[in-house]
């Protein structure tokens, strides 16, 4: 957030926790009304628009109808379409647009220029992925959560694979909704110094460790995610070290039998995820990926100021 009024949603970790709640309870009011069949307009002149970087499926489609399903327009912009893919720099991009749309999301690697463009941008400045964290898509995670288990706070959560974007966001949520999260990662690939000393300063329930069956052992949830994540390299020595981290019927089998488990997608099906977790009956992915929707709306009507104030 920023001085000005603007409700940028650029991490977790910067949002206070009520206000977390407060997108969460509009995400979960808007979906049940949504599919009551009322039609809510609260965006209606305003316009969002999209930067994608990078490749998107879920991010595109679910941030496009949830402006459109709440009455706004989307106008979609890819890096390479734009000036800034010629070299127009990120502050004037953020001026500029500005002058145009009311918010913009973007999806882009380096994290710096997701804040570079919030810094200078007068409308809301939304994360849409970066290398570091992917924060909307734990609030549709949490949603999730909490539609199959109840209310987060408390309860217990394993990830399983790379300390990569998406585990970021699930730190930050397990100190904002003050759950508990056990993470395995190889030494390797284990997370950057920034999150365990956010760990650290802000006395999260969050503990690093190498052994997958240890992180798992009675949870509440079990989240992984893929070996490979946009702008990595050396694929084949990630996939030898993430082997032993793979989420299998075996390894679901030391979880809470009541366990669902999460992966955000898309997923490497044999790879990250056996195909028997993935169809079986403890996997939440496809509600998860439905959650994007409504979560998005969440956000958006956060962003906008415009549910419930
Ligand atoms: N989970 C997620 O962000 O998916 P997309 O890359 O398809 O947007
Ligand atoms: N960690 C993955 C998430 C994709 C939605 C990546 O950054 O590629």
């Amino acid at each position: 957030m920023k001085g000005n009024g603007v409700r940028h949603f650029l991490d977790l970790s910067e949002i206070p926790a009520e206000e977390l709640r407060r997108v969460l309870d509009f995400s979960k009011d808007l979906k049940a009304r949504r599919k009551a069949g009322e039609v809510d307009r609260p965006l209606a002149g305003k316009t969002l628009a999209m930067v994608f970087d990078k490749p998107s499926t879920r991010t595109r489609v679910s941030f496009d109808l949830a402006m459109r399903q709440l009455g706004g327009e989307t106008i979609m912009l890819t890096g390479q379409e734009m000036q800034l893919g010629r070299g127009e720099t990120i502050a004037d991009t953020a001026r500029v647009l500005s002058r145009f749309v009311d918010a913009i999301m973007i999806r882009i690697l380096d994290h710096d220029d997701l804040t570079e463009l919030a810094k200078h941008a007068t409308v809301p400045v939304i994360n849409g992925l970066t290398r570091i964290s992917h924060p909307c898509q734990v609030m549709a995670d949490v949603l999730t959560f909490e539609e199959h288990r109840g209310n987060i706070t408390g309860r217990s959560v394993a990830w399983t694979g790379d300390a990569n974007n998406v585990l970021a966001s699930w730190v930050h949520a397990a100190q904002r909704f003050d759950f508990s999260l056990k993470v395995a990662t190889p030494k390797e690939l284990s997370p950057r110094q920034a999150l365990k000393d956010f760990v650290k300063r802000t006395k999260a329930k969050v503990k690093f460790m190498r052994d997958p069956e240890e992180a798992v052992e009675g949870v509440d949830c079990v989240v992984t995610d893929t070996w490979v994540s946009m702008g990595d390299k050396e694929a084949e020595r990630r996939h030898n070290l993430l082997k032993p981290y793979q989420v299998n019927r075996s390894l679901m089998a030391r979880a809470d039998k009541e366990a669902i488990f999460m992966h955000c997608l898309p997923a490497h099906r044999g790879e990250e995820v056996s195909d028997e977790v993935m169809d079986g009956p403890q996997s939440v992915v496809f509600d998860e990926a439905e959650n994007r929707l409504h979560a998005q709306k969440g956000i958006l009507a956060w962003c906008f100021n415009a549910a419930g104030d």
